[in-house]
C-alpha cells in the first residue's frame, strides 16, 4: 500500500498550538493575569430561542414512529432548501432554483471536498492572507506542488491584499483556472463591492476560470454596495459556486449546517475541450459521499428563518458587530492602522512601529493580557499584521479596549 504523499509535504498546523502554548506558559508564571481572547474566531453566543424549540420539536419527531425519518435527501430536505432559496435569494432577486442547492454538515467540508470534480491540472489562486483550508486541500490533492522555504506552495498563485492595495486583489498576471475568493474576507475583515467583484466574474468568464467564492460572513454586511451573493453580478451564474454556512449566521458552529449553491448553467471542461455541467458532477459527489445533515439539525436551520428566528439571529450578529466597532474605534484612536471591522467579525490591525506579527503578538499578550491571532498565521501576506475577532463578551471587549489605551 502505498499512501498519498502529498500529505507529507503538509506542515503542521502549528498557528493555534503556538498561541496555546504561548498563552500556557504566560498563565503559569503570571496566574493572577485576567487573559482576555480576542484570538477566537468561534461564536459564544447560544443558538436563539427559535431554533433551540425546532429542533426539541424535531427531537420529538424522532421519537414517534409516525414522524421519525431516516436517511433523507442527501441535498437537504424541501423545507429547508425551499427556505434557502426565498430567503437568501428570492428576496434578493436572484433566481436560484432548489436543485442548485446542496445542504451540507459546513462550509469547510463543502470548500474542502470541492476539489474532487476539479483537474489536479488547474492552476490554483488564492488571495494572500487567506482561510488555510484552501491551500492544505489543495495541496493534498497534489495541485500545490511544494512547500518552498518562503511559506509559499511552488504551484499556488499567491494574489497579495495588504494595505497597499487596499485589500483589493489585483487580477493575477498568469493565467488562473480556480479563484477562491472569500468576502467578507477571514481573516482580513474587508470586502469588495459590487464593481470590484464583476472585474473577477469578467476575468473567470474571458479565461474559462471557475470562481469559488466563500461567504461564510454574509450575514456581517452591512454596507449597501457590498454583495451578499455573488450571483448580484452579471453573469456570475456561469463562473461561480458560492458557500454559505449557519455556522457564524447562527452561532452552528457545534451543530453544523451550511450550503453550497452550484448553478445549472456553471460549466467545466474535460481535456478534449467538451462542457460538462458542474452541477451533476457536485450531485452525483455529494448524493456517493454524503448521507445529509441530521433531520434535527435541518429542522433547526429552517428556524432561523422564521419572523422570530430572524430577528433572534439578527439580534445576535448585532451584538458581535457593535463589539467590532468597539474594538475597531478603540484601535483607530491609539494611532493605529485599522481594517474590517464593519462588515464582518474580524479587525485586522497592522501593527506598530514595524514590529512582526509575532512581536506584537507577544506584547499584547505579555504587557495587556490580550490573545490575538498574529497575521502570518493566514499566509506570507499577512506579516505585520494581527487578526482580533468580536466574537467575544461584550464586557470581555470593553475591558480589553480600556488596556488597548494603554498601547505606546
Ligand atoms: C472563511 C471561512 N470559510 C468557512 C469556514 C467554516 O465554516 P463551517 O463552520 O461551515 O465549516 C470558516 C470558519 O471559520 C471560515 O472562516
Amino acid at each position: 500500500m502505498i499512501i498519498n504523499e502529498n500529505y507529507t509535504k503538509l506542515p503542521g498546523s502549528y498557528l493555534f498550538s503556538d498561541i496555546a502554548k504561548k498563552v500556557n506558559e504566560f498563565k503559569s508564571s503570571h496566574p493572577e493575569a485576567n487573559i482576555i481572547r480576542l484570538g477566537i474566531g468561534d461564536v459564544t453566543k447560544p443558538l436563539p430561542p427559535a431554533v433551540i424549540e425546532a429542533m426539541h420539536k424535531a427531537v420529538d419527531e424522532m421519537g414517534d414512529a409516525s414522524t421519525f425519518r431516516g436517511y433523507g435527501p442527501e441535498q437537504g430536505y424541501d423545507f429547508l432548501v425551499n427556505a434557502i432559496v426565498e430567503n437568501d435569494y428570492k428576496i434578493r432577486g436572484l433566481d436560484i432554483t432548489a436543485d442548485e442547492v446542496f445542504v451540507s454538515d459546513g462550509s469547510k467540508s463543502d470548500t474542502g471536498n470541492i476539489g474532487d470534480i476539479l483537474g489536479l491540472d488547474n492552476v490554483v489562486a488564492i488571495t494572500d492572507p487567506v482561510y488555510p483550508v484552501y491551500v492544505d486541500t489543495n495541496a493534498m490533492a497534489g495541485r500545490a506542488g511544494d512547500l518552498l522555504a518562503n511559506g509559499k506552495w511552488s504551484k499556488l498563485v499567491y494574489i497579495p491584499c495588504t494595505d497597499e492595495n487596499n485589500f483589493i486583489p489585483d487580477l493575477p498576471k498568469e493565467k488562473v483556472d480556480i479563484i477562491y475568493l472569500c468576502y467578507p474576507n477571514n481573516p482580513t475583515g474587508t470586502t469588495l463591492t459590487k464593481a470590484q467583484l464583476k472585474v473577477w466574474v469578467d476575468y473567470a468568464a474571458a479565461h474559462k476560470a471557475l470562481i469559488l467564492f466563500d461567504s461564510a460572513y454574509e450575514a456581517f454586511i452591512t454596507e449597501s454596495d457590498v454583495p451578499h451573493s455573488i450571483y448580484e453580478i452579471e453573469g456570475a451564474k456561469e463562473v461561480a459556486i458560492e458557500f454559505r454556512s449557519f455556522s457564524k449566521t447562527a452561532g452552528f458552529t457545534g451543530t453544523r449546517c451550511a450550503y453550497t449553491v452550484v448553478p445549472k448553467a456553471l460549466t467545466g471542461y474535460t481535456k478534449s475541450g467538451e462542457k460538462v455541467s458542474l452541477n451533476k458532477l457536485w450531485n452525483r459527489r455529494h448524493t456517493t459521499k454524503f448521507n445529509g445533515v441530521p433531520y434535527i439539525i435541518q429542522r433547526a436551520a429552517e428556524a432561523c428563518y422564521s419572523e422570530e428566528g430572524k430577528k433572534q439571529v439578527k439580534a445576535t450578529i448585532d451584538y458581535y458587530l457593535n463589539n467590532a466597532k468597539i474594538i475597531r474605534e478603540a484601535l483607530c484612536a491609539q494611532g493605529l492602522n485599522v481594517y474590517g471591522g464593519v462588515n464582518s467579525p474580524y479587525i485586522w490591525v497592522k501593527t506598530p512601529k514595524g514590529m512582526t506579527s509575532w512581536n506584537f503578538f507577544d506584547y499584547l499578550l505579555n504587557e495587556l493580557n490580550i490573545v490575538g491571532t498574529p497575521g502570518v498565521g493566514f499566509g506570507p501576506s499577512g506579516e505585520g499584521y494581527l487578526r482580533l475577532t468580536a466574537f467575544g463578551t461584550l464586557e470581555n471587549t470593553k475591558e480589553a479596549v480600556e488596556r488597548l489605551k494603554k498601547i505606546s
